[in-house]
């Protein structure tokens, strides 16, 4: 028998209902229900035999760029094929709900996948850049990728002729400046804090439900299973996302 989803509590609602300014800080968990594989998950089939240090570096890049944009094509590819949830929607819905009342709705992402947006999502903070954006190596000119799987691997700038390469954060690389202060400002700021499907290990995005716990905020955890998070949050909702978004999400707006 499938589990209930628990209850919300009555202070959550009380406190998400009074917030005027509310972040959330999403992760892989979001878009599980979307069949988005995540980052371990992509490396199946023929990509197993690779560490994700060989794929998602610069150095990896530098040494064999056909290696690592075929990898990143496929994912891109593999996102556009994917469909937002109902948890991606209700969180839409709650920014259309509050913005319209006044209020102010940041939305934080680690994903890369673009699911927020298509889901209605507005002025997204994305963390970790996005699959569907590629970026000139040399000469950095960026472009929104949607098309089939490009014809070259790398693919090539048609300004500087350069190898481009996927506009995502890869390790060793800074999260990119304005996304991340913003984020950090709206975490200072906030009455109402979730962190949604993420593990919480990953600094400093993990360091935001602090910045806004130890700023007052009530901070809450929605996610299926124990993170370093949950014992730092004011309440913890324990399912999936796209369960337990749009319940609260309708028990917060009224409709
Ligand atoms: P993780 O893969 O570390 O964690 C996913 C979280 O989602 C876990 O805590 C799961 O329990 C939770 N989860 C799984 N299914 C869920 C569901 N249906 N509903 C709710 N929660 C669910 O992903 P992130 O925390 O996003 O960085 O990882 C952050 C970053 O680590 C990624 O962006 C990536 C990775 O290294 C870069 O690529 C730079």
């Amino acid at each position: 028998m499938a589990e209930a989803a628990p209850t919300i509590p009555e202070s959550l609602l009380t406190a998400a209902r009074a917030a005027h300014g509310v972040v959330v800080l999403t992760g892989a968990g979001v878009s599980a229900e979307s069949g988005i594989p995540t980052f371990r998950d992509a490396l199946t089939g023929l990509w197993a035999k690779y560490d994700p240090m060989q794929l998602a570096t610069p150095q990896a890049f530098a040494a064999d760029p056909r290696l690592v944009t075929r990898w990143y094509d496929q994912r891109r590819l593999a996102v556009l094929a994917c469909q937002p949830n109902a948890g991606h929607r209700a969180l839409a819905r709650w920014q259309d709900r509050l913005e319209y009342r006044g209020g102010r709705f940041t939305l934080i992402t680690q994903n890369v996948d673009r699911l927020h947006q298509r889901a209605g999502s507005r002025d997204v903070a994305e963390l970790h850049g996005a699959l569907t954006r590629w970026r000139c190596s040399e000469c950095g000119q960026v472009g929104e990728e949607t098309g089939p799987a490009f014809a070259q691997h790398p693919p090539r700038c048609a300004a500087c002729g350069a190898a481009r390469r996927p506009d995502v954060v890869w390790f060793g690389e800074q999260l990119p400046v304005a996304a991340f202060e913003r984020a950090r400002r709206a975490a200072e700021s906030a009455a109402l804090f979730l962190a949604v499907g993420t593990s919480g290990t990953v600094e400093p995005a993990a360091g935001l439900v602090r910045v806004a716990a130890a700023a007052g905020a009530t901070t809450v955890e929605v996610n299926a299973a124990a993170t370093a998070l949950s014992d730092v949050v004011d309440h913890v909702l324990r399912g999936p996302a796209a369960v337990l978004l749009p319940r609260l999400v309708d028990c917060v707006t009224g409709c």
